[in-house]
């Protein structure tokens, strides 16, 4: 690896004394993580009570979504053990993410897709930086089992969240946002899918506890979507459906890890409909400015629920005045931006006047 990759910033360089890395180990990174923790005044109103709500905006990683970080730790990892090629299983935003990698590292990528349930934007992403994609007829978790099997030989190093360095890598997110607000939040709310992440966010958060840098540990809160939601009704689902396609996952690898997180930190699994994430995600964004994929909107449409809902798994009715909330939205608007397009009028063109369009703009 040359010195320039070196120079790229990214988690490995922010947090080194934290991963499995060492002054050996080749840096792969587009300088991901460090992404912004906005405070949300709008959100915060809604829960009351003098609460600060932050959203940890994911989607503006270099291919803009939280797999970023995992994947920088993952890919140098795999160079400085030889990988001759990576393979991954996805929903999209892992290929996305790993072919990305790839790319920089100079290695081939093999990415094994649901046919027809990769969101537009993320199925370009995975063809313009290379990678080798076969889309197959089933679902996510029929893909990560075939990879597990192809994974098994020398030929291909795994870059899902199976693969410990991702987590490693993801952790850094909650370093973040304990070093920038300058403890662990009081609640943490986030989508689960293939539970990769929940894992990951309960592993920094008890790192840095362990270290001293925080006082406390946050209560975890998942959401799933209705029809993909194995962890929250305890079963494997056969034929996951959901309109938020990166957590269209009915047999999650990290299952037990999420579990143990949700019980420790005293937390909940719960479950939004996608009616609920639509609404979240254009609420989110008129009212804040911040446009995520579906999948991202959950942690919103689940904040809504701990808020306004009788029968949430956590409710947010009688949480301690003050409280801090973060709530990770964790891929960006436009890799599906299919739903929104659908629903959009059709843009009639009228005159090029000034007296036309001020009587267009009806303000
Ligand atoms: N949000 C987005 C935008 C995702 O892409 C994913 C997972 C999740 C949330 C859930 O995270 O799996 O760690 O619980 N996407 C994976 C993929 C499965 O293949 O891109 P998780």
């Amino acid at each position: 690896m040359t010195s320039k990759l070196r120079q790229s910033g990214g988690v490995i360089e922010a947090y080194r004394e934290f991963l499995p890395v060492s002054p050996s180990t080749p840096i792969v990174s587009l300088a991901e993580g460090n992404t912004p923790l906005v405070y949300c005044p709008q959100l915060s109103e809604r829960v009351g009570r003098g609460c600060e709500v932050y959203v940890k905006n994911e989607g503006v990683n270099p291919t803009g979504s939280f797999k970023d970080r995992g994947m920088s730790v993952a890919v140098s990892k795999a160079m400085e053990h030889g990988a001759k090629a990576l393979i991954c299983a996805s929903t999209g935003n892992t290929s996305a993410s790993a072919a990305a990698y790839a790319a920089r590292a100079g290695i081939p990528c093999v990415v094994i897709l649901p046919a027809g349930k990769i969101a537009s934007g993320k199925l370009v992403q995975a063809v313009a930086y290379g990678a080798r994609i076969v889309a197959i007829d089933g679902n996510f978790d029929d893909a990560l089992r075939i990879v597990r099997e192809l994974g098994d030989g020398h030929r291909f190093v795994i870059v899902n969240s199976i693969n410990p360095d991702r987590i490693a890598g993801q952790k850094t997110a909650a370093f973040e946002i304990v070093d920038v607000l300058g403890d662990a939040p009081d609640f943490h709310l986030l989508p689960v899918g293939n539970a990769g992440n929940i894992t990951a966010y309960w592993a920094g958060y008890q790192e840095y506890l362990a270290h001293q840098r925080s006082t406390k540990l946050p209560v975890m809160i998942g959401f799933q979507a209705i029809g993909a939601a194995p962890i929250f009704h305890d079963h494997i689902i056969d034929k996951p459906e959901t309109i938020a396609s990166a957590i269209r996952i009915g047999n999650p690898a990290s299952w037990q890890q999420a579990r143990i997180a949700i019980v420790e930190s005293q937390g909940g699994i719960d479950v939004v409909s996608d009616e609920d994430i639509l609404a979240a995600q254009s609420w989110l964004a008129q009212h804040e400015g911040i446009f995520v994929e579906p999948a991202s909107a959950a942690s919103i449409a689940g904040l809504f629920k701990c808020c306004d809902s009788d029968d949430a798994a956590y409710s947010f009715q009688k949480i301690r005045q003050t409280s801090r909330i973060v709530c990770t939205v964790t891929g960006h608007g436009l890799k599906d931006p299919d739903v929104i397009i659908g629903r959009m009028k059709k843009l009639k063109p009228i005159a090029a006047t000034v007296t036309d369009v001020r009587r267009a703009i009806e303000l």
